[in-house]
């Protein structure tokens, strides 16, 4: 067994074994990958105050997000295509999630399904809905998600187009992968992921494969989004589909200030600040620098949750210094995923959650809601000034 230390550890062992394809699906950002690589790099332009002789006995980063307990604020981010880095990848994480008390985000584009996930695990889990043309799939999806106990719904409003990823053109992504000279040469090479996926059945969007109709190939998240997804939505829908699911909402991929005062006037529970991970919309603000504004613009009327570049527990605690209430990890966790399967999962939660931990001490502070902008040294440009 490696000794695995840091987020990056879990990255180079999934790095090898998961198929090139689907590492690519992950470690990417659309177009030049600036807001992708931003994300990451502009955490490191804030610095920590250390401060001594404060007793640090008793500690905890136990908190609450949406009113639900977590033993850290840290949720794993809704991820598409999970059940394709390690076979039944959703199953693994949610169970990893559970025991750790953290939430859950099942992505609808999920290899293994909503009653799948259900079936494996006890407490609920919150569900990531996309909004389809086809509003019967959406009820249907908002029914089954009900049915299956999920206790939010994270709607996810910054991608009713794909942002274009050179490299999953290029790779021909799809679930399961199709036969090309180059996958089977790649999958060659890739044995022990091999031997998983075929002991599982789940190899297909799972909420969508049976459910859906007039997708003209099931397996290409590409076609599947440029066909089904709802160019139109608009506030107004987000505020018909807050009804039509009457439980706690989360409102996912607001990077303006703007955009932040609409959400809260929906009344949504929470809003995250998110570029999708450098995904859509490339050339936008990295999150953390928008998440100063955003937490002054309505961080009284509606908790404020961060995703974006998190790779280690400084940066969990350098949001919620600048005021997120709550974060989430996507790559972080699927490197572990890729790695190690739900071990690694657990292995990336025991990391970040360290790291979080011996932070917060060494800043003099014992527990989350003790977590200020006092505790950083945040450049006076660390914002921009943008005309
Ligand atoms: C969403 O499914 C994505 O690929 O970013």
């Amino acid at each position: 067994m490696p000794v695995i230390t840091t987020i990056e550890d879990l990255r180079r062992i999934y790095a090898r074994r998961a198929p090139r394809m689907f590492y690519d699906y992950c470690e990417s950002g659309s177009w030049t990958e600036q807001t992708f690589r931003d994300n990451v790099s502009d955490f490191a332009g804030i610095r920590l105050r250390q401060r001594v002789a404060v007793d640090m006995e008793g500690r905890s980063t136990a908190s609450t997000m949406i009113g639900q307990d977590v033993a850290m604020p840290v949720a794993l981010a809704p991820v598409g295509l999970t059940g394709m880095q390690s076979a039944d990848g959703e199953i693994k994480a949610a169970r990893a999630a559970e025991k750790f008390g953290v939430p859950f985000t099942l992505s609808t584009m999920s290899i293994c399904s909503i009653e799948d996930v259900a079936a494996h695990t006890t407490k609920p889990f919150w569900f990531q809905l996309y909004v389809m043309r086809d509003e019967d799939f959406v009820a249907r999806i908002l029914q089954r998600a009900k049915d299956a106990r999920c206790s939010a719904l994270v709607l996810t409003l910054d991608l009713q187009i794909l942002g274009q990823r050179h490299k999953d053109l290029k790779n021909g992504l799809s679930a399961p992968p199709k036969p090309t000279l180059r996958t089977m040469a790649n999958l060659a090479t890739k044995w022990g992921w091999g031997l998983e996926m075929l002991g599982t059945k789940r190899r297909f969007f799972g909420n969508i494969v049976g459910h859906a109709k007039g997708v003209s190939d099931a397996s290409s998240l590409t076609d599947w989004t440029a066909e089904q997804f709802d160019p139109s939505l608009d506030w107004d829908k987000v505020r018909r589909l807050k009804e039509q699911w009457g439980g706690k909402l989360i409102l996912k991929g607001i990077l303006d200030e703007e955009d932040a005062r609409r959400a809260a006037d929906v009344g949504a529970d929470a809003i995250v600040v998110s570029n999708h991970g450098g995904r859509q919309l490339d050339g936008a603000l990295s999150s953390i620098r928008a998440l100063p504004g955003i937490v002054r613009a309505v961080g009284d009327q509606v908790e404020v949750h961060f995703d974006g570049g998190i790779r280690s527990g400084q940066d969990v605690l350098k949001a919620l210094a600048l005021g997120a209430k709550g974060t989430y990890i996507g790559r972080a966790f699927v490197y572990g995923l890729g790695a190690m399967g739900e071990a690694g999962v657990t292995r990336a939660l025991e990391v970040i959650h360290k790291e979080l931990d011996t932070t917060m001490a060494l800043c003099g502070r014992k527990s989350v809601a003790a977590l200020d902008r006092d505790i950083l040294l945040v450049p006076e440009d660390f914002e921009g000034r943008w005309a």
